[in-house]
């Protein structure tokens, strides 16, 4: 049988990870006679050489794309400067791509699935979104004749742990990042995550492959979680809710809404029960109706066991070979609703002694520390903005509510 030469960008985390799984015995992974031959680090280290003797490790990732003997690329490497010409050198090429990189597939996919088609090579990304759970998988095989109509997931671990660290043993936001710091859940530079930048990439590339979209940064609605306050978990508790952070994706006015932000979801809802680091989706569709994904969404091996997942797809591709398809669902999406014409119930924080009657509110209460919550009608995202340009020091916070 001949053996699948393989090269693989980065040797970090999720790179260390591949490494680990591919050298464990598993008959479908020997079946497919995978042999990583190259890998390429920043620092090639002796202690590196000696753990991985059998591969030659290089600075050079250039040199492994262009390597006549590699037939699959693995891009566990991160950045987008640098990964962009490199993944499109190799599937230029004629080798198959598996990447875990969603900034990249966020914004570059489109063209760098294009790029594949051309060249009938395989580009997969199935560790970009949402880590060990093997969410496009199961959007591209199992609801490849479902109607998929709303998405609803937790998508980002490091946001999941802090508001679950402030929902459950109360500490305030800041206390909470730096706990997710300590345990490894976040960078020193946490802005990606709390700002929501990590899920919107993660929903761009969700919206794609289920609903055929092709979303810009701005077509999403986006808020971070940064400035919340244990006392909003506290007053959410009041009408049997808790604070999530989603991404969703759901039909509005005969458009797709794409929004990222945390939410108060019904504490009845599957993704209430998702907490800390992991990471859930809720998939609502004609024939599955509901159906919860939920894992790790981080982590070397979880991680590593997606990209080694696209890899035995591909091995079993290129034994029988066949060309790898990567389909998303539709081809033709929806239009995108513009992000201030969203509506959604609010949940509000104000600061002071009263609501303006001009609120459409539908229920308050007092929380200990002075601060009125109120509940609202559905409001459109305009009307939102024109709330907080009117009340900027009495509107604290604000922040959707998920609908049934
Ligand atoms: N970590 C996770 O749980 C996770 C989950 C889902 C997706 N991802 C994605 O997976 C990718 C890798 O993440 P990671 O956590 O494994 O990163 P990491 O631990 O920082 O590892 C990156 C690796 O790439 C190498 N590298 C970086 N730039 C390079 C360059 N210009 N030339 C050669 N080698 C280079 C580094 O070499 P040195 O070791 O020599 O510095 C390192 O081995 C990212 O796109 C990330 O978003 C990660």
């Amino acid at each position: 049988m001949n053996t699948i030469n393989v090269g693989i960008l980065g040797l970090g985390t999720v790179g260390a990870g591949v490494l680990t799984i591919l050298r464990q015995p598993h008959p479908d992974l020997a079946g497919l006679n995978f042999r990583v031959t190259r890998a390429a680090v920043r620092h090639v280290t002796a202690a590196r050489e000696q753990k991985y003797p059998e591969i030659a490790l290089t600075t050079e990732p250039q040199s492994i794309v262009t390597d006549p003997h590699i037939q699959v690329v693995v891009e566990v490497m991160g950045g987008v400067e640098s990964t962009w010409p490199l993944l499109k050198t190799a599937l230029t090429q004629g080798k198959h791509v598996i990447t875990a990189n969603k900034d990249l597939i966020a914004q570059h996919g489109d063209e760098l699935s294009t790029i594949a088609r051309a060249h009938s090579v395989a580009l997969f990304y199935e560790a970009a979104v949402m880590g060990g759970v093997p969410i496009l998988h199961t959007l591209t095989h199992t609801y490849a004749n479902d109607r998929i109509h709303r998405l609803v997931g937790i998508a980002n671990g490091t946001s999941n742990f802090i508001l679950s660290q402030m929902h459950q043993a109360g500490r305030t936001y800041q206390e909470a990042l730096t706990l997710a710091q300590q345990k490894g859940f976040a960078e020193a530079d946490p802005i990606n995550d709390v700002a929501g930048i990590d899920a919107a990439y993660k929903l761009t590339i969700l919206a794609r492959v289920a609903f055929g979209v092709h979303p810009s940064a701005q077509d999403i609605n986006c808020q971070g979680i940064a400035g919340l306050s244990p006392t909003d978990f506290t007053a959410a508790t009041h009408w049997y809710q808790v604070i999530k952070p989603l991404i969703v994706a759901d039909q509005q006015q005969g458009s797709l809404a794409l929004t990222v932000s945390p939410f108060a979801i019904s504490q009845n809802h599957p993704l209430s029960r998702i907490d800390n680091e992991n990471n859930g989706i809720v998939i609502n569709s004609v024939n599955f109706q509901e159906m919860l994904l939920a894992g790790p969404g981080a982590g070397a091996l979880p991680t590593a066991g997606s990209v080694i997942a696209d890899l035995a797809t591909v091995g079993h591709a290129i034994q029988a070979q066949r060309v790898p398809v990567f389909a998303p669902l539709i081809a033709v999406g929806p239009s995108l609703l513009p992000p201030e014409a969203y509506r959604a119930q609010r949940f509000l924080a104000w600061q002071g002694s009263t609501l303006p009657d001009t609120l459409p509110v539908i229920d308050r209460q007092i929380s200990a520390n002075g601060i009125i919550y109120a509940l609202t009608q559905s409001v459109s995202v305009a009307e939102v903005r024109l709330w907080q340009e009117k009340y900027p020091t009495q509107l604290l916070r604000q922040f959707p509510v998920l609908s049934d």
